[in-house]
């Protein structure tokens, strides 16, 4: 358009060619230079989205890497699980095994606390408790628990201490002893003197001395104290066996001092006697429950009790109510018989040597105060027999060997027979806890 707009002046013309042509060519340069800066800025962004594609390849291929290593992780993660299951599977049986273990073991605990609690014998109704108001009560494990291993096993001479004792027996100086020990009572003394090996000996109630001789019999170095308010043996017995032994003090006849009369703070200062090793055989139909009491409390560790009669019986009124065995099971002596069972260490009666059944053919009858078995005892309130010829053929034979020794009759038919062997009344062993000195003697 201006081109052809009129020329009227050439200088004009050229002005205006020039102008137009520099217009031109500035914006011709304008054009290059704007094109060229798009095309830099444009390269650029090109660099720029292949940086951010190598960017993003590289991030790529680490994500790729890392899932490689997350799956590899994951398998690890499955295998450790794996075997965590494993473990914990294995570790639960052991702890379920364990925990049968455990249980079976309570029970067997459980088991052997009642066996404890309570002892029974084959063959045998009685069943002993460690629990008062039973017909037959224990407590702890009293040496007469185990009459037979101490009488029947071998010892070092080869002669089991039942031979030694028959040959003593054989020799007792009042071969029947109308009212004092026969054979279960004797065997009774002899293996607590023998087992126990006291410093001292205290026997109440001597009578014929048959029981002194059994005492020295079984140990000839230990003390005897004999005491007896009479002179003479009862029963017609004759004379009274007197050990002539120096070790024997006759408390006895005008001498007679009952045994709690004894000035024992004297002979304890004076080291003449030591309680602690001290053995009290009773035997003097005296309120039992009430010396046993008290010799406890003269610090003295164990007793011995000849007439412990059953419930019911008994040879005098004492007898009848006072023996442990009385105080132990029957009901109307509760209070005596809790005392008495808390405050011993053991309680047990020494077992008959046969069972009653071995009686059968005996015509005595039973005698209502008691003192001796017959064939048709339940046997429910008396220990387990140390032998059993009943059952047993090599029982059988030591009961034979013993009857011929001491030339009695093994049917028991005749009197004295039965009344060696059947004359039974629970003769019984106490031990005390030791008492402390400050209570003694004050
Ligand atoms: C005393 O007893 C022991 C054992 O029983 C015996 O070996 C000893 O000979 C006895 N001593 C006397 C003097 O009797
Ligand atoms: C006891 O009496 C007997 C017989 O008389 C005698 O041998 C013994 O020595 C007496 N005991 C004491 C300690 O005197
Ligand atoms: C006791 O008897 C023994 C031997 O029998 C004798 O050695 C001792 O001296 C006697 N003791 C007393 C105090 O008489
Ligand atoms: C009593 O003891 C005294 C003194 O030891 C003695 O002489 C006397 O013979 C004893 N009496 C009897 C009966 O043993």
């Amino acid at each position: 358009m201006v081109l052809v707009s009129k020329p009227k002046n050439t200088t004009g013309g050229l002005k205006a060619i020039f102008g137009l042509l520099t217009v031109v060519t500035f914006l011709f340069c304008n054009y290059i230079i704007t094109s060229s800066n798009e095309s830099n800025s444009l390269s650029s962004s090109i660099q720029r989205l292949e940086n951010t594609n190598r960017d993003l390849e590289k991030a790529n291929e680490e994500l790729k890497k890392k899932n490689e290593n997350l799956v590899y992780d994951i398998d690890e993660l499955r295998d450790a699980n794996e075997k965590l299951q494993n473990d914990l599977r294995n570790k639960n049986q052991e702890l379920e095994s364990m925990s049968r273990q455990v249980q079976q073991q309570q029970s067997e605990a459980t088991q052997v606390s009642n066996a404890v609690r309570q002892k029974k014998w084959d063959n045998w109704p009685a069943v002993a408790y460690e629990q008062v108001g039973k017909p037959l009560v224990f407590k702890g494990d009293s040496f007469y628990n185990h009459a037979r291993e101490l009488y029947f096993q071998p010892q070092s001479n080869g002669q089991t201490l039942f031979d030694e004792f028959l040959n003593v027996y054989k020799d007792r100086p009042d071969p029947v002893n109308m009212c004092g020990i026969r054979i279960n009572h004797a065997m009774a003394l002899f293996l607590a003197v023998k087992h126990l090996q006291p410093s001292l000996v205290i026997e109440s109630g001597v009578n014929q001395g048959v029981s002194t001789y059994f005492i020295r019999a079984a140990s000839n170095t230990t003390k005897i104290f004999a005491i007896d308010p009479k002179e003479k043996p009862i029963c017609d017995q004759g004379e009274r066996w007197i050990d002539q032994s120096n070790l024997t003090v006759n408390y006895t006849g005008e001498n007679f001092t009952d045994i709690l009369d004894l000035d024992w703070k004297s002979m304890v200062d004076k080291k003449e006697i030591d309680p602690d090793s001290t053995l009290v055989f009773l035997d003097d139909h005296l309120h039992a429950f009430k010396r046993i009491a008290s010799v406890m409390k003269l610090g003295v560790r164990h007793v011995l009790v000849e007439d412990n009669y059953k419930n019911g019986e008994g040879a005098t009124r004492l007898d009848r109510n006072s023996t442990p065995k009385q105080m132990l099971s029957a009901s109307k002596w509760k209070k005596e018989g809790d005392w008495l069972f808390n405050n011993i260490v053991t309680y047990a009666e020494f077992p008959p040597l046969i069972p009653p059944i071995m009686a059968k053919e005996s015509p005595e009858p039973k005698k209502s105060r008691g003192g001796f078995m017959v064939a048709t005892d339940l046997n429910e309130d008396i220990a387990h027999p140390i032998l059993r010829p009943d059952l047993n053929e090599d029982d059988m034979k030591l009961f034979k060997d013993a009857v011929a020794k001491l030339d009695l009759d093994p049917t028991l038919v005749d009197r004295n027979s039965y009344m060696q062997f059947m004359n039974y009344n629970q003769f019984c062993h106490i031990e005390f806890l030791p008492m402390p000195p400050s209570l003694l003697y004050q």
